[in-house]
């Protein structure tokens, strides 16, 4: 009998630039002739059938402009597309039009869109560049930064995916303007999240300046902007792969994300995790991390925000409490949460733990008491 050892010691360099600005297409077109991604001259950009016609559209026309080999991929748009299907679909028809490994994705949407892109770039040919721009407050306030990739499955969100890094993220201010307003307060639960784990300054800063976020304001889109992605970035530097403090980007997402799913997706994303971030300001509050006061208030900002802040009625409430248990924080079958410490800090555990363990009573407790 012979041992081998296959020694694969790896050194990865997967750093990568966010550009935050107005309509940034020929932005990109420049720095791909810059060698953003090599020598490859063939890009499929995947899109939804809202943003297809908004913006996919004038990128393709400017690759193919420029000389570059382009198609563009259009799935219908919302979370329901986000599926092993639509995976499927994206990859059947870049084999059709002879996609081979030299190629790169160009994800052109919001975070559904650059989170199956990212997967599927993750497992083409066994992995191929890509590229997101991002086109939602959403996306560029969580989705398109920080490289996770996934679908959902009917059992759960972001069940199956990869951590995968784009070459570049584009986070282009100018789309925001034609988001329908849910999708603004989408985005905004994100960054009222990201101000929750980080700073009550900038938690102020939203709250005084809600009118002009949905106003559009430049100044106030490009701080916020900023911020967001400051906040994201610092945390995916030190914990890539979510082995300790990247759970805190999940504040408000273990009932945020079991609130909508059991919504079959009724609730967007971000009106899902305002109710989670609702119930988890409750639990912080229930042990001593916050006061009355944080609570009245990040529930006053989630309402400017235009947020739902109430279990809508046709929610199952016992559902509810089994899907906590479909969340990946679960360990030894035990739900654990992240709880902030009043707003703009985070509670930290017994050895450098992110989240705690929290029994299943206190979370139905807390569930069944809610508006
Ligand atoms: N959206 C949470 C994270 O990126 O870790």
């Amino acid at each position: 009998m012979s041992t081998f050892n296959v020694e694969l010691k790896k050194v990865v360099d997967d750093s990568y630039e966010i550009e935050i600005g107005y309509e940034l297409g020929q932005k990109l077109i420049d720095d791909i002739k810059s060698g953003l991604v090599g020598k490859i001259n063939k890009f499929a950009v995947v899109t939804d059938s809202i943003v297809k016609d908004l913006y996919a559209e004038k990128i393709y026309n400017l690759l193919i402009q420029n000389g570059y080999k382009s198609d563009l991929i259009v799935f219908p748009e919302g979370e329901k597309s986000k599926t092993r299907e639509t995976k499927e679909f994206i990859e059947d028809s870049m084999l059709a039009k002879g996609y081979h490994r030299d190629c790169c994705i160009i994800a052109v949407g919001g975070g559904v869109v650059t989170d199956i892109a990212g997967f599927v770039a993750g497992t083409y040919g066994r992995g191929v560049p890509f590229i997101n721009y991002a086109t939602t407050l959403l996306a560029a306030a969580d989705a398109s930064v920080g490289g996770k990739t996934a679908v959902d499955t009917p059992l759960a969100t972001n069940l199956i995916g990869l951590f995968n890094q784009p070459k570049k993220v584009y986070i282009d201010i100018s789309t925001w303007k034609t988001l329908p307003q849910r999708q603004v307060s989408s985005g905004l639960a994100e960054t009222i999240k990201h101000a929750c784990i980080s700073s009550r300054e900038f938690f102020d800063y939203i709250l005084n300046n809600m009118d002009a976020i949905f106003e559009n304001n430049d100044e106030v889109c490009q701080h916020i902007a900023h911020e967001n992605c400051k906040v994201k970035y610092h945390v995916v530097m030190k914990d890539e792969r979510e082995s300790g403090l990247r759970e805190i980007l999940n504040l408000g997402h273990t009932v945020g994300r079991a609130i909508e799913t059991v919504s079959e997706y009724k609730l967007l994303h971000g009106e899902a995790l305002s109710i989670g971030l609702i119930a988890e300001v409750k639990l912080a509050n229930k042990l001593g991390y916050c006061t009355d006061e944080d609570e009245t208030l990040l529930i006053k900002a989630l309402e400017k925000a235009k947020l739902p802040v109430k279990i809508p009625d046709y929610i199952d409430r016992e559902e509810l409490v089994k899907k906590l248990y479909t969340d990946k924080k679960v360990k030894n079958g035990q739900l654990r949460f992240v709880l902030q410490k009043g707003i703009g800090d985070i509670m930290v555990f017994d050895g450098e733990q992110y989240a705690k363990p929290i029994s299943e009573e206190m979370a139905r407790e807390i569930i069944m008491a809610m508006e």
